[in-house]
């Protein structure tokens, strides 16, 4: 994550572009005590704008924290949502209301609640990705990088029902050891990723370190030299001495690879059906939801105060205790 310290040098940088846009955004930042949170998917020319850009932990944290009257959530609806949850006395906006989640669509409130209703023993685990009212279902909330963690600390007497992600899960099990019951939801953009495209990688860049992130199926992470959250592969590729990664997620990510990764070589996985290797085309994999966002939107959403994030007062209080519960067991 982009640490504070680091806000004024990003902010100059900008300004030193003179990018018309960037100056607007400054300005309206500054006039409405905002802060600027985007996640690691996010276009280059908002990441450079934003006052922290990092993973879906790394920003609750950050929003959990923020002085800032205004938070201005460059990401996914449930991202905003969760800046909410944890601000639900401030003005939370963000550029495009439509940019949803198929993981948070797979998972309906009421399907979940007549779940648990079938095993009152259950104790609800839901990765981030989901509405604030599967939130305020639940008993803790988690991220790809602390569901490790946070599973390792559940109840041993509880039977744990993990939501919305199926393939998280089931790498969660992997490393914990503990059964759970899995939601069958995925993320349309990770299970592109197959595992005879990553192995034509894997003979093409034999020198490569293979970085996958956990929303990706088995047969991928199976080939992986390293499985972690959107920050923990920034982290890796930065430690590691490997010059070359093959980078299995979305492509936003290579922007603050590159930036703080210098002198290393970074390849955008190919999803199934982009099999001709190598060539000069992108064969990358975006989110269509995460590139909604454009920087002209985050303008305007700053000048507007809207698309606004709104929720009703008993699920911003019922939410609020599995994110506070997440935050406390990340922080021991
Ligand atoms: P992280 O950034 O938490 O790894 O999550 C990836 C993701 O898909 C967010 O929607
Ligand atoms: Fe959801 Fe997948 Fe897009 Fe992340 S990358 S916001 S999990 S659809």
């Amino acid at each position: 994550m982009i640490d504070v310290a680091e806000m004024q040098p990003r902010a100059a940088m900008a300004k030193k572009q003179f990018d018309p846009l960037a100056k607007e955004i400054f300005t309206l930042k500054k006039q409405l005590n905002a802060v600027i949170l985007a996640h690691n998917y996010q276009v280059p020319e908002i990441q450079d704008v934003a006052d922290y850009v990092g993973d879906s932990l790394g920003l609750a944290q950050q929003a959990a924290k923020t002085s800032a009257e205004v938070i201005v959530f460059c990401g996914v609806h449930f991202m905003a949502e969760t800046a909410k949850i944890l601000n639900p006395g401030k003005i939370v906006v963000l550029p495009d209301k439509d940019a949803g989640c198929s993981l948070e669509e797979s998972c309906p409130a009421e399907k979940l609640a007549a779940l648990q209703k079938t095993n009152p023993n259950f104790w609800t685990i839901a990765y981030i990705n989901c509405s604030a009212a599967v939130k305020a279902l639940c008993d803790v909330i988690v991220t790809s990088g602390n569901a490790v963690k946070i599973v390792e600390a559940a109840p041993k007497d509880r039977d744990l029902l993990f939501v919305p992600d199926e393939n998280l899960g089931a790498w969660v099990m992997e490393q914990t050891g503990r059964p759970m019951t899995l939601w069958q939801g995925n993320c349309y953009a990770h299970v592109e990723f197959r595992r005879d495209a990553i192995l034509k990688m894997r003979a093409q860049f034999p020198d490569a370190k293979i970085v996958v992130h956990p929303e990706s199926l088995r047969e991928v992470r199976d080939l992986a030299d390293a499985v972690c959250s959107t920050e923990k592969m920034i982290t890796f590729c930065k430690h590691d001495p490997a010059k070359k990664f093959v980078i299995v997620t979305e492509s936003g990510i290579i922007h603050r690879m590159q930036k703080e990764c210098p002198g290393k070589e970074f390849i955008c996985a190919p999803t199934f059906n982009v099999m001709q290797l190598p060539t000069d085309n992108c064969r990358c994999s975006e989110c269509k939801f995460m590139k909604l966002n454009t920087l002209e939107k985050v303008r305007d959403c700053m000048k507007n105060l809207a698309p606004r994030v709104e929720l009703p007062e008993n699920i911003l209080k019922r939410a609020r205790l599995p994110m506070e519960r997440m935050l406390e067991i990340s922080a021991r």
